[in-house]
């Protein structure tokens, strides 16, 4: 039955499984159709890295700091994700520039307009013990997610890319050897966490919006984590409980770095990092969790 269920919520895409009843066919037709601009701003992740963080930082540098700009949309329509069915219905043509949306596409599923335009983007990677660790207790509250399982199988899956938008190793690979680098800012999870002031710094240079320092700081105080869970407009609060059962496990959880090492068992950990050095033996880029 496990199959069964596996067929109806995941469907193929260009190798991938994604939520079929969050990604049409024709949605994911309307992103392949696409018009980028160049002033575009994507943010890029593999799921649980850190997207709704950054869907609150780029609003907020984009906007020099207008609290307006996290406070009045939704983080989904505020940064819609372009390959699901909602974006579709949000007029993204009408949009004044600069436009922020987010995918969680790898490098190669990415549309025809999107190399022909050549928009910013924003590639926001983390640990992927914590990736696995945050993935493992959301599996375990969204209904268009296959349950997880135990642990074990979970981690299995993991490994082996059977999980929403595949691999994390093939996504991160596939972003880092990436083309036109100038126009991609690569940035940590953890290098968020170590220091967000700096973070937003860096994110705003990219963007070319300097700031202030008080607006930098003011940013950097909006996007802690103790304060984004009280925005109603990014702690998920307001989606439906048959969709995502937060009474187990909150959508922004615990928003640390290392938390792998209360989830995995030091045999898990030990069989991750060998499938880990393996998989990871050509990339140069230096990891801050190396
Ligand atoms: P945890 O489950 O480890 O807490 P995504 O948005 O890509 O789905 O990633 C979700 C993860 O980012 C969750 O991790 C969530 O708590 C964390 N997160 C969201 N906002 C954060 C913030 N302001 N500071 C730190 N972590 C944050």
């Amino acid at each position: 039955t496990s199959t069964k269920k596996k067929k109806s919520l995941y469907s193929l895409y260009k190798g991938v499984y994604v939520p079929s009843n969050l990604h049409h066919p024709q949605s994911l037709q309307n992103y392949e159709d696409f018009t980028f601009r160049r002033d575009d701003v994507i943010i890029v992740t593999y799921p649980k890295s850190g997207t709704t963080w950054m869907k609150e930082i780029v609003p907020l540098v984009v906007s020099r700091g207008d609290p307006a700009s996290v406070e009045t949309l939704q983080n989904w329509d505020r940064v819609p994700w372009l390959e699901e069915n909602r974006a579709w219905d949000l007029e993204l043509e009408n949009r004044p520039s600069p436009r922020i949306f987010a995918t969680h596409f790898h490098y190669n599923m990415m549309p025809q307009g999107f190399f022909k335009v050549k928009p910013k983007v924003i590639y926001v990677m983390r640990n992927p013990k914590d990736v696995f660790t945050s993935s493992f207790h959301y599996y375990g509250i969204a209904s268009f997610l296959v349950h997880p399982g135990s642990q074990g199988e979970f981690l299995q899956k993991f490994l082996d890319g059977k999980v929403m938008f595949g691999s994390w190793f093939d996504h991160v690979k596939g972003w880092l050897n990436a083309e036109d680098k100038e126009r991609i800012m690569y940035i940590s999870y953890e290098e968020m966490i170590m220091d967000l002031k700096d973070s937003v710094t860096r994110i705003a240079q990219f963007l070319e919006k300097p700031l202030e320092s008080e607006v930098i700081e003011k940013i950097a105080e909006c996007c802690l984590f103790k304060n984004m869970k009280q925005n109603k407009m990014s702690n998920y609060s307001a989606a439906p409980r048959e969709f995502l059962d937060q009474r187990k496990s909150e959508f922004l959880r615990k928003g640390i770095a290392g938390d792998w090492k209360n989830q995995l068992t030091s045999d898990e950990a030990e069989y991750f990092d060998s499938v880990y050095k393996v998989t990871m033996k050509d990339v140069m880029y230096k990891f801050i969790w190396d």
